[in-house]
């Protein structure tokens, strides 16, 4: 993670660079800094903390110089103090790095040799003084290829030089980076979305590439150093700055968000006319897929997870399920008729690109679902379908969540009206409940006192646990997931059926337990369990969906009921509460809800 920008102006950088690097704070706020050249000298200013400590900083406020760069941060080496932020510069270079450098103990002690002296416990320092060793004896088009090749891991680089007053270096092996084009003036970023406010023209590079950005033109250069040409991609003008609004916190404003997320993706992928789906492109045949596998991390692998039900319900395929750090390391038997699918809000998770660069070195065919369409995964898939929810700035995932599930559910469908395991009248009736979904979801988000009150009963408990079977036990995992990240309570997601093989230990007196039972073919199994956790003390909320059924269950603490639609739709509803009560549990503890701790929005380290 951590993010990157850099700007090379006629004007003075550094208010400029400390507003996009607030604009990257989702990618890492443990510490943030900057540094541009002004007389002849780096200057360098570093704090612990948001980028608003920075800002406050009265050095920051008069600093000169109309070339710099600057980083948020996420540690991994070195604890997130002032200083092992970045940038970390010597006498003559400054770098700021997103990525993780494997070998910078061997490069220390060959530098520290060399009579290097090191100040952080960061592995980004010793590209400092490479540069710097290698600017000895080589030109700056040279040393940086150098030190490039002796670097083993990832990264994205943005770099300036005392000597080289006219220009910022940035490479990418890895992590990603972009290049922005303004008048009189470049830019680097570790993605457009930090460059939009200053311009819609972008470059992307690609692994191995580096460029050299000065205040009229860039040039790029491949791994050994040969110039090349690269596009100039024309951002759309849909994608705005993302604002917050009247909104106390983005989280609240993307989950009220959802239902505009369904419709999006409902508009784009169904055709109302021909009642259809309207994926057409797809670049295989059928009878070239006879299973698929999808993986994601996070709140993206909950909806593989839940997307497996879904496409074993709907069709004949047989479905895996992976989480891509497990994946990419394992000893995996690549069949030549299997699909992999790819879910990812950002497009640049590590695992999950290093999971797809796997599948491709394999000649597999590649699908992702992906928010940021110009991401890494885009790019590299054979097949992308975009989730168009628009930009997420929360760390905990939300719309995305609902954005992918739904993707995935209409690829399900297709899948199945293809392959010929789905009857016509079948399709026809779940793409009507479909486009009613997402007024469902508005009316579903309009019932929320009851999440209110009973968010303090969690934050009281010591931890809780979240029960579903089928269909549900995903959105258990994703509504658990959500109330750790947030909240920092410990919460369990489980399949309701297997708590009597050890969890149910956990189970005491006053331990808050949501059931996730709606009125599904798995009901009558899951009130049952509801009712021995209930029997063993749980305080038990349970979800389930409206119905003219009275519901039989004894000493249920509170119910929440939201609306009904087929079997198959219940899962977009059931999140919502679970969503909320993160958010008003966070809330109540006055915790950072768009930030929590110890985590990043994109997380392109491994
Ligand atoms: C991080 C985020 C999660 C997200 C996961 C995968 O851990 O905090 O919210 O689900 O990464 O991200 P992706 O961008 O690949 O969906």
């Amino acid at each position: 993670m951590c993010g990157i920008i850099g700007i090379n102006s006629n004007k003075p950088v550094s208010a400029t660079i400390i507003n996009s690097l607030k604009k990257l704070e989702y990618r890492g706020y443990d510490s943030a800094g900057i540094a541009t050249l002004s007389s002849g000298l780096i200057n360098e200013i570093k704090s612990e903390g948001r980028v608003d400590n920075l800002e406050k900083n009265s050095l920051v406020q008069s600093m000169q110089g109309t070339i710099g760069i600057g980083h948020v941060r996420w540690a991994t080496h070195g604890l997130p103090n002032s200083i092992n932020a970045h940038p970390h510069s010597s006498q003559n270079v400054s770098v700021v790095h997103n990525g993780i450098i494997e070998n910078s103990t061997l490069l220390k002690k060959f530098l520290v040799g060399k009579g290097h002296k090191f100040k952080s416990q960061t592995d980004t320092e010793v590209i400092v003084h490479l540069i710097t060793e290698n600017l000895k004896s080589d030109d700056i088009i040279n040393s940086i290829k150098k030190t490039l090749k002796s670097l083993h891991g990832s990264f994205a680089l943005g770099i300036i030089f005392k000597d080289q007053p006219d220009l910022i270096v940035g490479a990418r092996r890895g992590s990603p980076l972009a290049v922005g084009y303004g008048p009189n003036e470049n830019y680097l970023g570790s993605d457009s979305y930090a460059l939009k406010s200053m311009t819609n023209k972008i470059t992307y590079l690609n692994d191995g590439e580096f460029c050299i950005i000065k205040k009229d033109h860039v040039e790029f250069f491949n791994e050994d150093g040969v110039k090349i040409n690269k596009k100039i991609l024309q951002l759309s003008s849909e994608e705005k700055e993302y604002e917050k609004g009247d909104y106390k916190h983005f989280m609240a404003k993307e989950i009220e968000e959802q239902p505009i997320t369904l419709k999006n993706g409902i508009k784009e992928y169904i055709d109302t006319v021909n009642n259809d789906i309207n994926i057409y492109n797809i670049p295989w045949k059928q009878n070239e897929i006879s299973s698929i596998t999808l993986i994601g991390c996070g709140t993206a692998y909950h909806s593989c997870l839940m997307s497996k039900y879904w496409f074993e319900e709907l069709t004949s395929l047989e479905v895996n399920v992976d989480i891509a750090s497990e994946f990419r390391y394992r000893k995996n038997r690549f069949k030549k008729d299997t699909l992999y699918v790819f879910v990812s809000q950002s497009g640049e998770t590590a695992d999950t690109y290093a999971a797809l660069d796997l599948c491709n070195k394999n000649g597999m065919k590649t699908c992702s679902v992906v928010n940021v369409i110009e991401s890494s995964i885009a790019r590299d898939s054979e097949f992308v379908l975009p989730i168009h929810c628009g930009t997420e700035i929360g760390v905990a995932s939300t719309k995305a969540f609902l954005g992918q599930i739904l993707i995935l559910y209409i690829l399900a469908l297709k899948f199945g009206s293809v392959r010929g395991d789905l009857e016509k009248k079948e399709l026809s009736e779940k793409l009507k409940d479909l486009k009613n979904l997402p007024k469902l979801v508005e009316e579903t988000l309009a019932t929320d006192n009851k999440i209110q009150n009973v968010s303090s009963t969690f934050n009281e408990a010591k931890g809780s646990m979240f029960l579903g079977r089928g269909f549900s036990y995903p959105i258990a995992l994703e509504g658990a997931l959500k109330l750790k990240e947030l909240s920092y309570i410990h919460a369990e997601g489980y399949p309701a059926g297997e708590m009597k093989h050890g969890p149910l230990a956990l189970i005491e007196d006053g331990m808050p337990v949501v059931v996730l039972a709606p009125r599904d073919n798995y009901y009558k199994k899951t009130i049952s369990n509801m009712q021995e956790v209930i029997a063993r003390g749980a305080k038990v909320l349970l979800i389930t969906n409206k119905s003219s059924d009275e519901i039989i269950s004894e000493n249920i603490w509170e119910t929440i009921e939201v609306e009904s639609t087929n079997d198959d739709l219940l899962p977009f509803l059931l999140t919502i509460p679970l969503q909320k009560l993160a958010y008003y549990s966070a809330l109540k503890k006055g915790f950072d809800i768009d930030k929590p701790r110890n985590l990043a929005k994109s997380v392109t380290v491994e």
